[in-house]
C-alpha cells in the first residue's frame, strides 16, 4: 500500500517559476526579489504557497495526528522531507475529499460538529496550488513549532480527561490468520461489578499496538449483569463502547452519564477482524472513566443505540430486503417514531463495502422536515462519527419520526466494490451487505425538553440580527 507516489518537481514544478523569476529579474533585478518576497510584500511571487508557510499548518491540524510515525495512516507527513514524496498523491485525496477521512456532505444538514477535521475549501485550494507550483518548501523560519502527539497506544480519552481509566476490561486473546477472509471473536470475561450504581462518562477500546490496530476493523463490548436472583429482574445491560478504524471512544459532555448498574456481570466482546497478510495476536482493552462514587450526572443517555435500516427489527427475514444486482444499486428507507422527546449527540452510519450514502432526516410534529446529516461518500474502511457541537444537537419533540436512508452502489464506479458480477445479500463479511446507524440519543422527560427548547430559541434571538 505504502507505494511512494513519484513526484518529480524538477521536471513538472519548475517551468511557471523559471518564467516568474526572469520577468521579475528584467524589472527589479535578481537581489530585490529576494528581498521583497522574503519580506512577504504582496504580489504575485508571495501568493505562491509554500509548505512552511502554508501547507504545514493544515497538515497539523487535519492530518497529522494520524499521518505520524506511531499513527494508523500508511506514511507520515510530519516534515517537508515525509510529505514531498507524497505531495500528488495528497493533491489528489484532498481534492476528491478523500482525505481527511470525514465523508459527510457538506453541503447540506447539520455541518458543527466536535471532531470535524474536514479542510475548508480555502485549505483545499493552498494544497491543490502548492502541488501545482512544485510543492516548494518555502523558508524553514516560517514553520509552525512542531506538534506532540501521544503515543499510538495510549488511552486518547486519557490525553482529554487527564487521568487514567477508572477500570479496564480486557478480552482473552485472539490470532487473526495472514490471509483470509473476514474473522470473528466474541470473549466473554468476568466483571466483578461495583456495591452501587455508577455513572460513565467515557469508555474507549483500544486493540493492542502495533498489530492489533492493523486488524481491528470495528467491534463493540457489552456489559450483561449475571442472572437475577429468582424473582429479581435482571439489570439492564450497557453498550460500554463500539469502535471502528478512525472512532476508538465515546467521551460524553460533563453532566452527562450512562448508568453501570451495580453488581457483578459479563463483559462481551464482539470484534471484526480482517486479515492483512501477516499473523497477528490480539487482545483487547476497554478502558472506562466514571463519575466519583454517589455523584449522580444531571442527564442520563443511552449512548450509542443501533437503529436499523434493513429489516432486522421487523418480523421478516433479515436477508430479505437487502438483494443487490451486478452492475446494480439499491436504496433502502425506515423511520422510527421518538415515543419520548430525544437529544441526539453523533451519527455513526455502518455498511459495507457497497454501501455508499445515508443520510438521517426528521420530520417534526408539525409537518417540518429538516435533513440533520447526510454521509454522502461513505467508505467501509472508515466508521466515523460525526459528533455534533453541543448547540448543534438535534433537538427532537415526542412524535418526531427519523428516518434513515441508505444506498447501496454495486456498480464498478464504486472504488472499493471487490466484485461488480456479484449479487449482493445480506451478511457478515465485508463482502455483503447490511445497514443500520448508531445514533448517540439521550432519552429526555417534558420537563427537560421544554427547559432545552426554551434555551434554543432564547439563543437564537440573540444571534439573529
Ligand atoms: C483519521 C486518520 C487520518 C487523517 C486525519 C488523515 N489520514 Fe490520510 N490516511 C489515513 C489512512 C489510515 C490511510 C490509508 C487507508 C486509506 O487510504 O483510507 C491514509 C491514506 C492517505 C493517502 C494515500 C496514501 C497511499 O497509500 O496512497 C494520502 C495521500 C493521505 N492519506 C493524505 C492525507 C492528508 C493530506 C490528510 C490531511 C489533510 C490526511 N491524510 C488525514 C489516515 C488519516
Amino acid at each position: 500500500m505504502a507505494k511512494a507516489d513519484s513526484f518529480d518537481s524538477e521536471r513538472w514544478g519548475r517551468v511557471p517559476c523559471v518564467g516568474l523569476a526572469m520577468a521579475l529579474t528584467l524589472t527589479l533585478g535578481g537581489e530585490a526579489i529576494a528581498q521583497t518576497a522574503a519580506a512577504g510584500a504582496p504580489g504575485e511571487a508571495d501568493t505562491t504557497p509554500t509548505f512552511s508557510r502554508d501547507v504545514a499548518p493544515i497538515l497539523q491540524r487535519s492530518c497529522q495526528h494520524c499521518h505520524q510515525p506511531t499513527g494508523i495512516a500508511p506514511m507520515s507527513l510530519l516534515s517537508y522531507r515525509d510529505a514531498r514524496p507524497w505531495a500528488r498523491s495528497i493533491q489528489d485525496k484532498v481534492e476528491r475529499r478523500l482525505m481527511p477521512p470525514w465523508h459527510l456532505d457538506t453541503t447540506v444538514g447539520i455541518q458543527d460538529y466536535k471532531n470535524d477535521i474536514s479542510l475548508t475549501e480555502a485549505e483545499i485550494d493552498t494544497i491543490v496550488r502548492w502541488v501545482d507550483a512544485g510543492a516548494p518548501e518555502g523558508d524553514q523560519a516560517d514553520l509552525p513549532g512542531p506538534l506532540e502527539f501521544p503515543r499510538a497506544d495510549a488511552w486518547q480519552v486519557e490525553t482529554a480527561l487527564g487521568r487514567p481509566p477508572d477500570f479496564i476490561v480486557r478480552s482473552t486473546p485472539y490470532t487473526v490468520v495472514a490471509n483470509g477472509q473476514d474473522q470473528w471473536w466474541e470473549p466473554q470475561v468476568e466483571f466483578e461489578g461495583f456495591d452501587e450504581p455508577r455513572y460513565i462518562r467515557a469508555a474507549e477500546f483500544k486493540p493492542s499496538f502495533p498489530g492489533g490496530m492493523k486488524v481491528a476493523h470495528h467491534g463493540h463490548a457489552m456489559l450483561r449483569g449475571q442472572d437475577p436472583a429468582e424473582g429479581e429482574a435482571r439489570p439492564p445491560s450497557v453498550r460500554l463502547v463500539g469502535m471502528g478504524i478512525g472512532k476508538r471512544f465515546d467521551l460524553l459532555p460533563e453532566g452527562v452519564g450512562k448508568l453501570l448498574p451495580p453488581g457483578p456481570a459479563t463483559v462481551r466482546f464482539n470484534l471484526h477482524y480482517f486479515p492483512v497478510g501477516e499473523e497477528i495476536t490480539d487482545v483487547i482493552d476497554v478502558g472506562v472513566w466514571l463519575y466519583p462514587a454517589g455523584e449522580v450526572p444531571s442527564k442520563i443517555t443511552a449512548g450509542e443505540r443501533q437503529f436499523y435500516v434493513d429489516g432486522t427489527h421487523r418480523e421478516r427475514l433479515r436477508a430479505s430486503d437487502i438483494l443487490i444486482p451486478p452492475h446494480g444499486s439499491l436504496v433502502l428507507e425506515d423511520q422510527y417514531v421518538m415515543e419520548q422527546p430525544a437529544l441526539l449527540q453523533s451519527f455513526r452510519p455502518h455498511m459495507h463495502m457497497r454501501g455508499t450514502e445515508m443520510s438521517m432526516t426528521a420530520l417534526y410534529p408539525d409537518g417540518r422536515r429538516e435533513l440533520l446529516s447526510s454521509v454522502n461518500r461513505y467508505d467501509h474502511n472508515w466508521q466515523i462519527a460525526y459528533v455534533y457541537d453541543d448547540d448543534a444537537q438535534p433537538l427532537l419533540p415526542q412524535g418526531t419520526v427519523l428516518m434513515l436512508r441508505a444506498k447501496w452502489d454495486n456498480s464498478a464506479a464504486n472504488r472499493i466494490n471487490p466484485d461488480p458480477d456479484q449479487w449482493v445479500v445480506f451478511g457478515a463479511r465485508g463482502v455483503d451487505e447490511m445497514s443500520h446507524a448508531w445514533i448517540g440519543i439521550t432519552y429526555l422527560n417534558d420537563a427537560e425538553y421544554e427547559e432545552l427548547a426554551v434555551a434554543r430559541a432564547a439563543a437564537d434571538t440573540e444571534t439573529s440580527p
